[in-house]
């Protein structure tokens, strides 16, 4: 499967870093599919976490998940099967969340990184492959071992 969207979503805190993010895949080719918060109104992250993840869940593809930490929202992505959901600070994380990871979602959070490091962030997470071999099996543990929990 060819991966060309990014399903994207955000709290009230992280609006603003979203739009930043979809003009800039835009920019570079991607379909951007924004399933909200649409303005800066007081809202609960867990919803529009929910809304990606069910979306990628069904479609496949990548999200981008964005809050003030990031946290709230990679802790509700989690939860949710077959999400690997990756909150990530630097172009490291944002490297191995794809090459080991097989990250499908990035978090973000606008109150800790600027938008030059998290455009570097998406940048590099968007590039990078899922190096599968020995992380292939590791990766499939995540969920049978949860589903044990
Ligand atoms: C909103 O104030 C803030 O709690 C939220 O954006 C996020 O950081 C939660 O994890």
């Amino acid at each position: 499967m060819n991966i060309t969207t990014m399903y994207c979503g955000s709290d009230h805190a992280g609006l603003g870093l979203k739009h930043l993010c979809i003009r800039h895949l835009h920019n570079q080719g991607w379909t951007c599919t924004d399933l909200g918060t649409t303005s800066e109104a007081s809202c609960d992250y867990p919803v529009f976490a929910a809304e990606v993840c069910r979306t990628v869940q069904t479609k496949g593809q990548l999200g981008l998940l964005i809050c003030g930490t990031g946290l709230g929202m990679s802790m509700t992505a989690n939860r949710f099967s077959s999400i690997r959901a990756a909150l990530c600070t630097n172009e490291y994380m944002a490297r191995m969340a794809r090459m080991h990871n097989n990250a499908n979602i990035l978090c973000l959070g606008a109150r800790v990184v600027g938008d030059d490091v998290a455009l570097a962030i998406l940048d590099v997470f968007v590039r990078t492959g899922f190096e599968q071999g020995r992380h292939q099996k590791r990766v499939e543990l995540i969920d049978s071992v949860a589903g044990q929990g």
